[in-house]
């Protein structure tokens, strides 16, 4: 990336800003949608690892559907253009409300997570006198080698359906002439670099359209393997995409289903960075600490996970610190740093840093903590940008308060 243009974003549009590169975006669709070409396959862009409005418009121009998990994510991807019908909704804990709005606007998908959800719907679906395509999200009992916050394939833990309870949610299904279970599928986890747990998962899901077949299920037509494929933010092995095809293509070809994946990271997570600007430089201690203009209300994957992204000095400034420094948000916390012990030349106040990795899970997660304005998020593509986000003010921040208690009588 030319630093020329993120001098000029950084100068037009203030910081932070998050800034997302939509030739990264699309190499990295390319590649994946390459890798799949021998198995039939749709890729669902998975909204929550990122959902600003002009970055959803790019993905779906590549051709990608998208896979939600809200009823803000749903009108975020009908905002953008997506067709309903190229709309998975998964999500363990889908409202009334939520699910209303997914059938009316007729999303190809429902991925139902437990019997109390396939009731709901099929309640709804009732009372509408509509059909809706479910699926069923299984939990496969596969341990995916990552966070413990980002894994969700093994039992006991609130996502899916356990195998051995997914042939009986089957058969109500079929009782119900409304209903029609299309798809069956698992996602395991986030970050994984490994594709081991998708070869295993994906064997468990074989024997399970197996054991649906013979249970007299003839209507299914995918397979969702869901996201989770792993990206190299400093010297980790990402995930080949060809790794990840090897180990759930065969799935898709023994049982004939066409393959649904939702990845989120490994779409947009590299193609993002986070533009700060550095406030102040302080020793204390026998340390050296650099206070940049974001924090953890901007980007809270270091103070959340100890998540570790790169840090680049875009626009040095001379002097700053000698070695290696802290770089450390303005808010009141003291998890509220971006990288610990990075060494940076020219990181002297009025500085322009970058985060990198900043693409996936960071404006997503980000927050108005110490009453914070959110940042402003740009697209761009070569020497060219675009905001499509603009910096939010801070009537933005007290929209819907009052000071002016009306209290009510109840
Ligand atoms: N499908 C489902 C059902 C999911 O829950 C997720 C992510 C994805 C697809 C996309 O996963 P991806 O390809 O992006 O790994 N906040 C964490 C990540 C949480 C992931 C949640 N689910 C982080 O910052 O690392």
């Amino acid at each position: 990336m030319g630093s020329s243009v993120l001098s000029r974003i950084a100068a037009r549009v203030g910081t932070p800003v998050y800034v997302y590169d939509v030739a990264a975006v699309r190499a990295q669709y390319a590649a994946l949608d390459r890798a799949l070409a021998g198995i039939p396959h749709h890729i669902h862009y998975s909204v929550k690892a990122n959902g600003n409005l002009g970055l959803l418009s790019a993905l779906r121009a590549l051709g990608m559907g998208a896979d939600i998990v809200s009823g803000g994510e749903l009108a975020r991807v009908l905002r953008a253009g997506f067709a309903p019908r190229d709309v998975i909704f998964s999500g363990v804990g889908k409202t009334r409300a939520e699910v209303e709005a997914a059938l009316d606007a007729g999303v190809g998908l429902i991925n139902l997570e437990s019997a109390g959800e396939l009731e709901l719907v099929a309640a709804i679906a009732r009372e509408r006198g509509v059909k809706a395509a479910v699926g069923i999200r299984v939990n496969p009992d596969v341990t995916a080698d990552t966070h413990p916050y980002t894994q969700t394939g093994e039992k006991g833990m609130k996502f899916g359906v356990p195998l051995d309870q997914v042939v009986g949610l089957a058969k109500a299904i079929r009782r119900d002439r409304r209903l029609t279970l299309r798809c069956v599928g698992m996602h395991i986890g986030s970050q994984i670099a490994d594709s081991g747990p998708y070869r295993l998962g994906a064997q468990k899901l074989q024997v399970l359209v197996e054991d649906l077949r013979g249970a007299g299920v003839d209507s299914l037509e995918f397979v969702d393997v869901g996201g989770g494929l792993g990206i190299s933010y400093s010297s980790e092995v990402a995930l080949a995409p060809e790794a990840f095809a090897s180990a759930v293509g065969p799935l898709a070809k023994v049982t004939g289903l066409t393959l649904l994946t939702e990845p989120g990271r490994f779409l947009v997570g590299n193609a993002g960075q986070l533009l700060t600007r550095v406030l102040y430089h302080k020793h204390t201690g026998g340390k050296e600490i650099v206070v940049v203009d974001a924090g953890m209300n901007d980007l809270l994957r270091p103070a959340l996970y100890g998540a570790y992204h790169e840090i680049r000095v875009v626009d040095p400034v001379a002097g700053g610190p000698e070695g290696p420094a802290d770089i450390v948000g303005p808010l009141c916390e003291s998890g509220d740093f971006l990288g610990l012990k990075r060494a940076l030349k020219g990181a002297a106040p009025g500085a322009l840093l970058s985060v990198e990795g900043a693409g996936a899970y960071s404006f997503s997660m980000s927050s108005h903590y110490n009453s914070r304005p959110k940042a402003a998020e740009v697209l761009m593509d070569g020497d060219r940008f675009a905001v499509t986000r603009t910096r939010e003010t801070i009537d933005d921040l007290m929209r819907g308060e009052t000071p002016d208690a009306e209290w009510g009588t109840s």
